[in-house]
C-alpha cells in the first residue's frame, strides 16, 4: 500500500509541474515542436471561390515558412457555416484551422438564430488574410449599360430576376442583400456552394447579376464574359481601374468589402498560435505572394491590422455593423 501511495503521490507532483510549466506558457514539446504533420485548413465554399483562392495563396507561404504542407479541405453548406462549425469541433491541437470571412465570422451570428458557433468566442483569432472589396456583377448581356441603368432596370423587372449567392451567410448574399434592400426589390435567390460556381453560372448566362469579391471576378471583367457596374469601396480598385465606386456611379449608400481570417479552435495552444500567426505575417511580406493578392484585387492589411488581437477587434466592428444591417433588410425571402 504504501508504494503505491509513494507512486501517487509521485504523478500528483509530476502532472501538477506539467500544469505549472504550461500555465507559465511551456507548454508540452508538442507545441514546441509544432508542425510535426500537415495542417489542415477548413474552406466552408466550394473550390475555386475567393475563399479558397485566398486560403491557397497564402497557404502556399505558410507551408513553407511551418515546413508541413497546408491542406485545403472543402467543407460547404448553409453559407459556409457548416465548415466553421466543423472547425470549432476540431481538436485544439493545431492541425485544423479554417478560413473564415465577413458572412461567416460577422454575418452569420444575424442570420442564423442558432448558429452552432460564436464566432469570437469558439475560437483563437490567427489574423486577417485579405481585404476583398465587393462588385456589383452581371450577366455579359445584362441590358443596363451602367449602374443608373441596372437600378432602373432591376427595380422593373425584379420578379423576372435571377440573383446568384453562395448560401444565406455567405458574403455574396449579405452584401447583395444590402443591395437589394437600397434598391427595395427582391429578385429570385440562387443558393450555390461558393461563388466559385455561382460566377461560372453568371458567365453562362443562367444567372442575371451577383454581389461577389473582386478576387473572383477581376479574370471574367478583365475578358468581357461579366459586367462590372461599381465597386462598393470610397476607391476604385488598381486591379480594375475602369470600375466606378458606387458613389461615382450614383449608389453611394452601398459600401461593401469582405475580408477573410484565418482561424483556430478554441485553446489552440499559444506556442502553436504563435507560430500560426507569424507564418501568415510572414506570407502576407512575401514578395510572390502579395503580387498574387493584389493581382486580384485584395487589400493586403499593414502590420497593424494582422494578428489575433486586431482580427478579434475586426470581427467584433463587423458584427455591430452588419447586425443592424441585416436586421433593416427583412425577412430573407
Ligand atoms: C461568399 O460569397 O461568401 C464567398 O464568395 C463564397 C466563396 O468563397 O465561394
Amino acid at each position: 500500500m504504501e508504494k503505491k501511495n509513494i507512486l501517487m503521490s509521485k504523478f500528483k507532483h509530476l502532472t501538477g509541474a506539467l500544469a505549472g510549466l504550461v500555465a507559465l506558457g511551456l507548454a508540452p514539446a508538442a507545441a514546441q515542436n509544432y508542425p510535426t504533420r500537415p495542417i489542415t485548413v477548413i474552406v466552408p465554399f466550394a473550390a475555386g471561390g475567393p475563399t479558397d483562392v485566398i486560403a491557397r495563396i497564402v497557404g502556399d507561404h505558410m507551408s513553407k515558412t511551418l515546413g508541413q504542407t497546408l491542406v485545403i479541405e472543402n467543407v460547404v453548406g448553409a453559407g459556409g457555416t457548416t465548415g466553421i462549425t466543423r472547425a470549432k469541433r476540431a481538436k485544439n491541437h493545431g492541425y485544423t484551422i479554417a478560413m473564415g470571412h465577413l458572412g461567416t465570422q460577422a454575418a452569420a451570428p444575424a442570420l442564423y438564430p442558432n448558429l452552432q458557433y460564436d464566432p469570437l468566442n469558439d475560437f483563437e483569432q490567427i489574423g486577417l488574410a485579405a481585404g476583398t472589396p465587393i462588385l456589383i456583377l452581371a450577366k455579359k448581356d445584362f441590358p443596363p449599360k451602367d449602374l443608373k441603368e441596372f437600378v432602373t432596370y432591376v427595380k422593373a423587372n425584379e420578379s423576372k430576376l435571377n440573383m446568384a449567392h453562395a448560401g444565406v451567410g455567405s458574403v455574396s448574399f449579405t452584401t447583395c442583400l444590402l443591395l437589394n434592400h437600397i434598391l427595395k426589390v427582391k429578385p429570385t435567390s440562387i443558393p450555390y456552394q461558393g461563388t466559385g460556381p455561382s460566377i461560372n453560372a453568371l458567365v453562362g448566362g443562367q444567372v442575371d447579376y451577383m454581389c461577389d469579391q473582386i478576387v473572383n471576378a477581376v479574370p471574367q471583367v478583365l475578358g468581357g464574359t461579366i459586367k462590372a457596374y461599381a465597386i462598393g469601396t470610397e476607391e476604385r480598385n488598381p486591379a480594375l481601374p475602369n470600375v466606378p465606386t458606387s458613389k461615382e456611379a450614383g449608389l453611394p449608400e452601398f459600401q461593401a468589402s469582405a475580408w477573410n481570417a484565418l482561424i483556430a479552435p478554441k485553446d489552440t495552444p499559444k506556442p502553436i498560435m504563435e507560430k500560426l500567426s507569424a507564418a501568415l505575417d510572414k506570407a502576407l511580406d512575401d514578395e510572390a505572394t502579395r503580387k498574387r493578392l493584389l493581382e486580384l484585387g485584395s487589400d493586403i492589411p499593414g502590420k497593424n491590422r494582422r494578428g489575433g488581437a486586431a482580427l478579434s477587434a475586426l470581427v467584433k466592428s463587423e458584427i455591430d455593423k452588419w447586425t443592424p444591417v441585416i436586421k433593416a433588410a427583412g425577412p430573407l425571402n
